[in-house]
């Protein structure tokens, strides 16, 4: 019995999204071993690539570390926090309390600056908690998938920085998607993923250590995880782990295609179609759940109209149009859906596709179609 699916899904979940078909294509490649020569200059492209795409200040380390996004929160919180570290973690939705779960197993006295969920933490609360409580590390997450709000980082990073503070970014639906400026905001860790605005697959997670970040780096309690032995088999090609070259193929061409299509237009792109999507939403009579000012551009998350059931409207994009969304987590339950527009999956085709499908699955509810603000 062959189980490998013969469809293609449309990915318009929270991720992955679509694997670009370059990348695809760079995924067949020959498998070669981890210190083969051919995989060492790979190796190093992709680390000239990731600093250029963290927009990294000089002397700053970056990898990409064998895992998907919750390795890079490991990789980064492993390396900087041990017991009695003092770490003020911003929590505005699920990711936001794995960071501080994280923290807490490697040993940290976490202090949680919770935020409701859907909206954007205020720089000024920042500023109070950490008055209140000095800490040595900030940790938060730039792009928070579970509520589709971006946190101000530049702000917050600036503050942390003020008060002393490492930071710790969780970038893992920003990068490549969003502006992110590891340089310009004095960010001291950031980390994220393949599978969501890079269109690559899951398998990998782009981290970047600052050279402050890595004089301050502690003793690891990890092995896999650890800094100085990864940066044995990064720079000074010693055996760690058996890392894949196909991901590494992948990486590498993900990274290829946004410096082609340059960061800036790889943001703009993703603006445009996030206010085409919410426009398109509005006719149909679908609003989102953050105000304006805090949504993030690659992941919309949508109310779902009352007496709707939104388990039904998934089903029906699935088995109808091939098309996945994600749902709610937490506490947004029930309550919205989430669309990502994220890297190869961030396109006008795809909106236009969402929509039909969107409302032929409304109409199958009796949803009464009205225009709401977009
Ligand atoms: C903001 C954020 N952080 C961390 C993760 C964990 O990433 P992964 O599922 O790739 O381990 C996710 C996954 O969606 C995420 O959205």
């Amino acid at each position: 019995m062959n189980l490998l699916p013969d469809v293609d899904r449309i990915l318009l979940g929270p991720g992955p999204s679509l694997t670009a078909p370059r990348v695809m294509r760079a995924m067949a490649a020959p498998t070669v071993s981890h210190l083969d020569p051919l995989m060492i200059r790979l190796l190093d492209d992709v680390r000239a690539r990731l600093l250029r795409t963290f927009r990294a200040p000089e002397g700053s380390f970056a990898l990409a570390v064998s895992g998907t996004g919750t390795s890079g929160m490991e990789t980064a919180v492993a390396n900087l926090v041990k017991d009695g570290t003092r770490a003020l973690v911003v929590v505005s939705g699920y990711f936001g309390d794995r960071l501080a779960q994280m923290c807490e197993r490697y040993g940290a006295t976490v202090k949680r600056l919770d935020v409701e969920w859907g909206k954007a933490c205020d720089p000024d609360a920042l500023r109070q908690a950490l008055k209140a409580a000095p800490a040595d590390i900030v940790a938060m997450v730039h792009a928070e998938t579970s509520t589709g709000v971006v946190n101000p980082v530049r702000e917050m990073a600036a503050i942390a920085r003020e008060q002393g503070a490492l930071t710790i970014v969780d970038a893992v639906t920003s990068f490549g998607g969003v502006p992110l400026d590891v340089g310009a905001w004095g960010i001291d860790a950031c980390y994220s993923c393949t599978q969501k605005c890079l269109g690559g697959p899951s398998g990998l997670a782009p981290v970047v250590f600052s050279p402050n970040a890595l004089a301050k780096r502690v003793k690891c309690r990890s092995f896999y995880f650890d800094l100085s032995l990864l940066e044995d088999y990064w720079l000074r090609r010693k055996y760690h782990h058996t890392m894949s070259s196909t991901l590494v193929y992948a990486i590498d061409e993900a990274l290829a295609i946004v410096e082609e299509e340059g960061l800036d237009a790889r943001w703009a792109r993703h603006e445009r179609n996030h206010r085409a999507l919410v426009a398109s939403l509005a006719e149909l009579g679908l609003s989102l759940l953050p105000a304006e000012q805090d949504r993030l551009w690659t992941l919309n998350t949508v109310r779902v109209p009352s007496g709707i059931d939104e388990a039904a409207v998934r089903v029906h994009l699935l088995d109808e149009f091939n098309i996945e969304i994600g749902a709610g987590l937490g506490p947004l339950a029930g309550k919205i859906w989430r669309v990502g527009l994220m890297g190869a999956s961030s396109s006008p085709r795809l909106i236009v596709l969402l929509r039909g499908a969107l409302e032929s699955a409304l109409a199958r509810q009796n949803f009464q179609r009205h225009r709401v603000p977009a």
